[in-house]
């Protein structure tokens, strides 16, 4: 299990500032004034870079050192960003809130994956977009990053079960060459979804 905490206590950002490929190439439906909620969001790559389109943007994660780097790249960036330290799975996901969903990276046991993203579906507004990137299964071949467990890794099935109830524009499992910081460098096999709760 990964001490979130502990690996985002340096100076550098484990993942870069830079946003992630997948979410950035969504660009042309983010807009000034959305509400987007950043779950999962590290060290807010993610949130920052949408609150610099004007988005208004609710960062939240467990691990408070990455929060507090959210904080300072925010400030760095000088955009506001509502950046929440709370454990998501027992967090009050709110309902109808979100223009937006940014999940990256955010690796869910399956014990527990269909549950929040259920809250997660629930607390987009009708109409509102779903944006998630993950490691399918298949990354347990490459070497570029991710869950080393099976159980937190995604295949185009399990999501598509999850988000039953939503439409789902986009569902596709590709291999990419990642190039994220370090930590996140090389051919790996992701997963992307673009999801909308029907209105
Ligand atoms: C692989 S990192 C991805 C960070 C960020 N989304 C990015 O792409 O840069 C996974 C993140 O999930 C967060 N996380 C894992 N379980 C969590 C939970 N139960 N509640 C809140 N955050 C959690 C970790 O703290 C970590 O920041």
């Amino acid at each position: 299990m990964v001490n979130w905490n502990l690996r985002f206590s340096g100076d550098d950002y484990f993942y870069g500032e830079e946003p992630n490929r997948f979410l950035e190439d969504q660009r042309h439906r983010l807009h000034a004034g959305m509400s987007a909620l950043v779950p999962a969001d590290g060290e807010g790559r993610n949130g920052v870079w949408l609150a610099t389109l004007g988005l208004d943007v609710h960062t939240v994660d467990n691990a408070e050192s990455g929060i507090a780097k959210a904080r300072r790249l925010a400030e760095q960036e000088g955009v506001e960003l509502n950046a929440e330290q709370a454990d998501l799975f027992s967090w009050q996901w709110p309902e109808q809130a979100y223009d937006v969903i940014a999940s990256i990276f955010f690796h869910i046991p399956s014990a527990m994956r269909p549950a929040i993203h259920q809250k997660m579906l629930r607390a987009l507004k009708p109409g509102g977009l779903l944006i998630l990137e993950a490691f399918h299964q298949d990354q347990l071949r490459f070497r570029s990053g991710g869950p080393k467990d099976a159980d937190l890794l995604y295949t185009e099935a399990l999501l598509q079960a999850d988000f039953a109830d939503a439409t789902i524009e986009h569902l596709k499992k590709c291999q990419i060459d990642l190039d994220e910081s370090e930590a996140h460098r090389g051919p790996a096999m992701v997963i992307r979804l673009l999801a909308t709760r029907p209105g």
